[in-house]
């Protein structure tokens, strides 16, 4: 039998060990509390000019089709951490070229994939055929070429392109692989918004991919914090691939066209002098009205065109402060919501081009016309929508082409999350709010963010591109998020597609298609 002094000296050892274990937990959660939040205002010294992605027009070939070249390779880049830094970009090593079409064009792009290993290149914000769109099924094994093609057709926007490999999105986007896609409407060029806006690219006519990045050494350090639920957040500002980058303005106007390229962080853009910009244009294109605002708040994956005004001879400096993700302190804290940086400094001549004023009216939106469907997109946790997993499989909803329908997209997980959906430019429905730059909401857009128990209502009028086959892609567009499963499939129908589709969704999982509609 055990003696009792024995047992005394057991039971002290076993509490001695809980105490150790919650001492060290606590200082876990202290020095993590502590270290948790970055603060960079007043403290980058702006000493590399900006770079601007090379434009790339392509070539016209004789039956009118403008042909772009992307080449997905590795290399090594210097981001502000010696020349060593092993980085992927598209016909260079970190980043790609700024694409640019016109509606109405013919356009094909002909990747080729030099990577050694799988991907895929998706043109976010892009209406197309469901198999041109560069998803997880449009796959590019290495040494590959792929080149989808497809009609432009939608308003002038500033758009993007990254890849899309169901697991990997996280890790190719994080290594460098994204760029600008600009598309150009002749109609409206010669509007009276046309002439007025700001439009010589990398003069008065700036891309502004905004990445957060951490390093380990001098490498991409694509780790999470321990208590980050929303994946990688770095403590750097890359503006275009430049670290600490200034540019040198010499127009009295300068439109930036912002677009949020990080994993998972949200910025909320302003200038430090606090001056008033115009809000110009949201994902899917211009506003309607041009809106004063003096800040403006991305999610990934979200763009911004603003027009800045800076006074002739000055410096400012475009920078972000705490966003509003509406998430609980802790929350907060492990997912940059208490963060700030100074991103890019505007250095303004004494002596300025002039520029012209902005008219009232940008542009006049297409009505979307009555849904006739309502569906429900629940977001859960992190990994989830209406509580099952992406599967490569599952058709998870099925639309009739041309059709309008109201996507209510409900947040009930403590996290914040945003929403995207391939193929459309939608309408954020009562998008009032509080948020000063709920001027944003008012425009275009394919992503939207969704704070913690909020309902976001989207109008949504699908394409004509029907394809009972092959799905298009919605999800959360924090990278992390998406590849963990927080993602589903579409696909777009025509009236004589119904019985394929039938087929198609013969393989879904237990638990059956799901249509969450009435
Ligand atoms: Cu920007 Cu489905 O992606
Ligand atoms: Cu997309
Ligand atoms: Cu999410």
């Amino acid at each position: 039998m055990m003696s009792m002094k024995l047992l005394v000296r057991l039971i002290v050892a076993a509490l001695a060990l809980v105490l150790v274990a919650v001492a060290t937990g606590a200082s876990v959660v202290a020095y993590a509390w502590n270290t948790a939040d970055v603060d960079t205002l007043g403290r980058v010294d702006f000493d590399r000019p900006l770079q601007i992605p090379p434009l790339e027009t392509g070539t016209v070939t004789a039956d009118g089709t403008r042909v772009f070249d992307l080449e997905l390779q590795s290399g090594t880049t210097d981001l502000g951490h010696g020349p060593g830094t092993r980085t992927w970009g598209f016909n260079g090593s970190y980043l790609g070229p700024t694409l640019r079409a016109a509606r109405g064009e013919k356009v094909r792009v002909d990747v080729t994939n030099h990577l050694g290993e799988t991907s895929t290149v998706h043109w976010h914000g892009m209406h197309l055929p469901a198999a041109m769109d560069g998803g997880p099924h449009q796959t590019v094994d290495a040494g590959e070429t792929w080149s989808p093609n497809w009609t432009v057709d939608q308003p002038a926007a500033s758009l993007w392109y990254h890849p899309h490999l169901h697991g990997s999105t996280a890790q190719h986007v994080y290594r460098g692989l994204a760029g600008m896609f600009l598309l150009d409407d002749p109609a409206a060029a010669t509007t009276p918004a046309g002439r007025a806006l700001p439009r010589e690219y990398g003069v008065d006519d700036i891309p502004l991919i905004v990445q957060d990045k951490q390093f380990d050494g001098d490498q991409l350090d694509a780790g999470a914090g321990t208590f980050s639920n929303v994946g990688t957040l770095g403590d750097e500002i890359l503006v275009n691939g430049t670290p600490r980058p200034y540019l040198d303005v010499t127009t009295e106007a300068v439109r930036l066209r912002l677009l949020n390229a990080s994993n998972a962080r949200v910025f909320d853009f302003s200038l430090e002098s606090g001056m008033q910009f115009d809000l110009v244009g949201s994902d899917g294109g211009l506003l309607e009205h041009p809106t004063p605002v003096s800040s403006v708040q991305l999610s990934p994956g979200e763009r911004a065109e603003i027009v800045v005004r800076p006074r002739p001879g000055t410096r400012d400096v475009l920078r972000s402060t705490p966003p509003d993700l509406d998430v609980d302190f802790f929350q907060k804290r492990f997912s940059g919501g208490d963060d700030s940086f100074d991103i890019l400094e505007l250095r303004t001549s004494t002596v300025l081009e002039s520029s012209a004023a902005l008219p009232e009216r940008l542009t006049t939106f297409e009505d979307l016309g009555e849904p006739s469907t309502v569906r429900r997109i629940d977001l859960n946790g992190t990994n989830m929508i209406n509580g099952r997993e992406m599967d490569m499989s599952r058709i998870d909803d099925v639309v009739p082409a041309g059709s309008t329908e109201l996507w209510e997209v409900r947040n009930g997980s403590g996290t914040h999350h945003n929403f995207h959906i391939h193929d459309v430019q939608f309408e954020v429905v009562d998008a009032t709010g509080t948020r000063e730059d709920g001027a944003l909401l008012a425009g275009r857009k394919d992503t939207v963010f969704v704070p913690p128990n909020t309902t976001v209502r989207l109008l949504v009028r699908f394409g004509d591109h029907s394809d009972p086959a092959m799905p298009y892609m919605y999800h959360c567009h924090l990278l992390r998020h998406e590849d963990d499963g927080m993602m589903g499939q579409f696909v777009v129908v025509g009236p004589d597609d119904a019985a394929r589709v039938d087929g198609v969704t013969d393989h879904a999982s237990p638990g059956g298609h799901g249509t969450h509609g009435g």
